[in-house]
């Protein structure tokens, strides 16, 4: 058996090897072939398009294209004109080389999937792989063969609006959705990634660190230790890496004093030397020449130092284009260095199969048939509805019945293009159903339901504004006064028996640039909550966000809080699923919510300091406490109630000394002790109680998500092997330290449920 799998893995590497030999002498050829100036247009990636994600905008330069001056195009979409665009490179240009075209298909093509964010509060890695794998075939269906996806950025701090787009402050659960994104958009093999043309190339990003941007304002610094970086940080980009992922984008801001895009320890001593990428790196957008505003030089110099750090393609600064040259014949930067650039696009063209056939991501038959189809809305209906969670659920007022009257109010009710949320730029926004046209669908013939707007989104009309900025939004802001809306809402709600507050955040209110100070619902909607409260009819938050948001009224005072983030295209039908009871709730929070602002950053994985806070107290002199808050989170990670019950077994380890490089097996029964069958997400902690650096109080380092019946016991086992007892220690190797480690598993981040062992 051995010898035998020794052959196959031989037979695998000649065979990858002699691909690898193939594209090599393939591309000797062609750069042979090539002037300096073909080279450099290699690596520009000029924006043309009207999908607007950044600043500065070039005007579709066909002449640029014709001359050899374009690598590929990003932010245009229709099969038609990229068709067109491609001819003319192919048959246009001296060499002939086909361009690559790229976009921000983040949660979908045409067929939206929740925000990532909502996504990861699935846990459901198998349906995030699957919205990737639908989102590359509907891309494809388009013509696209790039996207700017997975966005892997840890976040632990819910100011940041781009906390929308990744998987929350987890570097384990991280990891394993990169993976899963990885797959789904290049091919779940990772021997024969592109091997299909409904396969589109990642682009993992944003490289490195972005998501610590201080303070949660965009664009802002980053600093931090390197161990923090390794063990919390680098992990998701590092497994997306693993994973075969085609390329990277290197992220805004500046790391040890260096912007990311010119920083050769990130991008060359550790992307590609400590782990072994081999494809290309792409700045973000005009990241070049915004060095120049860092404070690191004229544009010749930041052009230079960007190529000189590994960086290969200039997503829209013409910098490459326009000072590479210069570079050159002053000898800043050499052949070499733009030679070793010029090949990464080439391969990366090659493994796309784009020399083979460069109209290969134009060929699906029936595009229309493909794009937005039923299998793929089901999918994301199914997806949405696992990605929202309960936070409340008093008196298991939810689900509710389809009976009497049902008052549905809120400015974010009526309004169909909010709930695709913040990346959905390919998307034709104004398809889905909007959430009032669901839920009248949902509860036709049995039910009424009412409905009034209650508020603007927030009291200032500015706000309001930079809040829906971006075109075909709907929101047109009401012409009534606050109180004239406010009376028609309370006077539909004492009609009702029950009320459904859709209230919250605007789509556009998360994503880039929309960090907030003030996390809490906006102003004009949460005094519509309190009036609804007021009126003691019961009340279901239906909460709509792409962050944390601070809850502590409404915690306290709101009988029932269902977030449901942004669920995409498929939102409306998904939330009255879930409201109704067709499918039960399973989501688990994925970042904490934190009681105030003041409490920010915030994660499960903290470390325990020198003066802990004794346990059950909520404030001690000398501890580390606040005088004015508690220190725990409102929501834990992990968290997120079910319409049925779970309990937990107690922990139970296979060996209670573990020998250096052994595993052992975690086992726990779990059963579901209510009335509803139900999915519930078990999670596997570890504590690493003493190490030669302090360690955090748990780390995440296993889940598994079940189905039970009402009554049905199903036992979950992990084997926790050396991997992950291992962390970075201060020298950065990555180590099993000897010494006592507690396994918790539970419901969530918080559960004290636990067994311990020693390893030698
Ligand atoms: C964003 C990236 C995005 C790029 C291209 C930038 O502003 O930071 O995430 O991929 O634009 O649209």
């Amino acid at each position: 058996m051995r010898s035998f799998l020794m052959i196959l893995t031989l037979c695998v590497a000649a065979a990858s090897c002699s691909q690898k030999s193939e594209m090599d002498a393939f591309i000797d050829d062609l750069m042979g072939q090539m002037t300096l100036e073909e080279k450099i247009g290699q690596l520009n990636l000029p924006f043309t398009g009207e999908i607007i994600t950044g600043p500065d905008r070039d005007p579709l330069a066909i002449e640029s294209i014709q001359a050899g001056e374009v690598g590929g195009l990003f932010g245009l979409t229709g099969l038609d004109r990229l068709t067109e665009l491609q001819r003319i490179a192919v048959e246009e240009t001296r060499m002939g080389i086909p361009m690559i075209f790229g976009a921000d298909v983040i949660h979908g093509y045409e067929t939206v999937f929740p925000i990532p964010l909502g996504s990861s509060c699935s846990w459901d890695l198998e349906a995030i792989e699957n919205s990737a794998r639908i989102s590359a075939i509907e891309s494809t269906a388009g013509g696209l063969c790039w996207t700017f996806s997975p966005m892997v950025d840890i976040a632990r701090d819910p100011r940041w609006g781009r906390i929308a787009e990744g998987a929350g402050e987890d570097p384990f659960l991280g990891s394993r959705i990169a993976e899963a994104m990885v797959r789904g958009y290049q091919g779940a093999d990772k021997e024969s990634q592109f091997s299909q043309p409904d396969q589109m190339m990642a682009c993992v990003k944003h490289f490195a660190l972005y998501g610590a941007s201080e303070a949660g304002r965009d664009y802002n610094s980053v600093d931090m230790s390197r161990l923090r970086m390794y063990n919390d940080y680098l992990p998701p980009y590092k497994a997306a890496a693993d994973a075969g992922a085609g390329s990277f984008m290197a992220s805004f801001n500046d790391i040890d004093g260096v912007p990311a895009t010119a920083n050769r320890w990130l991008l060359t001593d550790l992307l590609r030397d400590e782990w072994g990428f081999d494809g290309f790196v792409v700045s973000d957008y005009t990241a070049i020449k915004e060095m120049v505003a860092h404070g690191i030089g004229d544009i010749e110099t930041v052009t230079c130092r960007a190529l000189d750090a590994g960086l290969d393609m200039d997503m829209n600064s013409r910098a490459y284009l326009e000072h590479l040259k210069n570079g050159l014949e002053k000898g800043i930067v050499s052949m070499k260095q733009i030679d070793a650039a010029c090949r990464r696009m080439l391969e990366a063209k090659y493994k796309l199969g784009l020399f083979e056939d460069p109209y290969r991501f134009f060929k699906t038959e029936n595009p229309e048939e493909v794009i937005y189809c039923q299998e793929h809305r089901d999918a994301a209906r199914k997806l949405a509805a696992e990605s929202f969670v309960l936070l409340k659920n008093e008196n298991n007022l939810l689900p509710l019945k389809k009976e009497g009257t049902i008052a549905l109010i809120g400015p974010l009710a009526d309004n169909g293009v909010n709930l695709n949320g913040t990346w959905s730029v390919t998307a034709d926004n104004h398809k889905n159903k909007n959430l009032r046209e669901a839920l009248e669908d949902a509860v036709a013939g049995h039910a009424k339901l009412l409905y009034a707007k209650g508020s603007n989104l927030v009291y200032d009309a500015d706000y309001e504004e930079r809040a829906y900025w971006r075109d075909g939004y709907d929101f047109n802001r009401d012409d009534r006064t606050d109180a004239q809306l406010r009376n028609e809402a309370l006077a539909v709600a004492r009609k009702a028996d029950v009320i459904i507050a859709a209230l919250g955040e605007s789509a556009e209110m998360s994503g880039e640039n929309s960090g907030r100070t003030d996390i809490t619902i906006p102003d004009a909607q949460a005094d519509l909550l309190k009036a609804l409260v007021a009126t003691g009819k019961p009340v279901v938050l239906l909460l709509f966000n792409g962050r944390p948001l601070i809850l502590d009224w409404e915690s306290k005072n709101v009988p029932a809080i269902l977030d449901v983030w942004f669920g995409g295209s498929e939102t409306g039908d998904a939330v009255a699923d879930v409201l109704f009871g067709d499918v039960n709730p399973s989501g688990k929070i994925t970042a904490s919510f934190p009681r105030n602002v003041g409490q920010i950053p915030i994660y499960h994985s903290i470390r325990n300091t020198g003066r802990p806070l004794p346990e059950g107290e909520e404030y001690s002199k000398y501890t580390t406490s606040y005088l004015d808050s508690r220190i725990d989170p409102l929501y834990p990670f992990g968290y997120g109630l079910s319409y049925t019950t779970f309990e937990y077994g107690s922990v139970k380890l296979n060996k209670e000394v573990v020998a250096a490089g052994e595993s052992l097996i975690a086992e726990i029964d779990v059963t579901n002790t209510g009335k509803k069958a139900g999915k519930e997400v078990v999670q596997m902690y570890i504590r690493d109680v003493v190490g030669t650096t302090t360690r955090p109080l748990r780390e995440l380092k296993g889940f598994e998500k079940i189905s039970l019946e009402p009554g049905e016991t199903k036992t979950v086992k992990f084997e926790i092997t050396p991997e992950l007892m291992s962390h970075y220690n201060y020298d950065l190797d990555f180590v099993a330290e000897p010494g006592e480690f507690i396994v918790y598993i539970g419901g969530d981040s918080t559960t004290k449920n636990s067994a311990s062992f020693t390893l030698e």
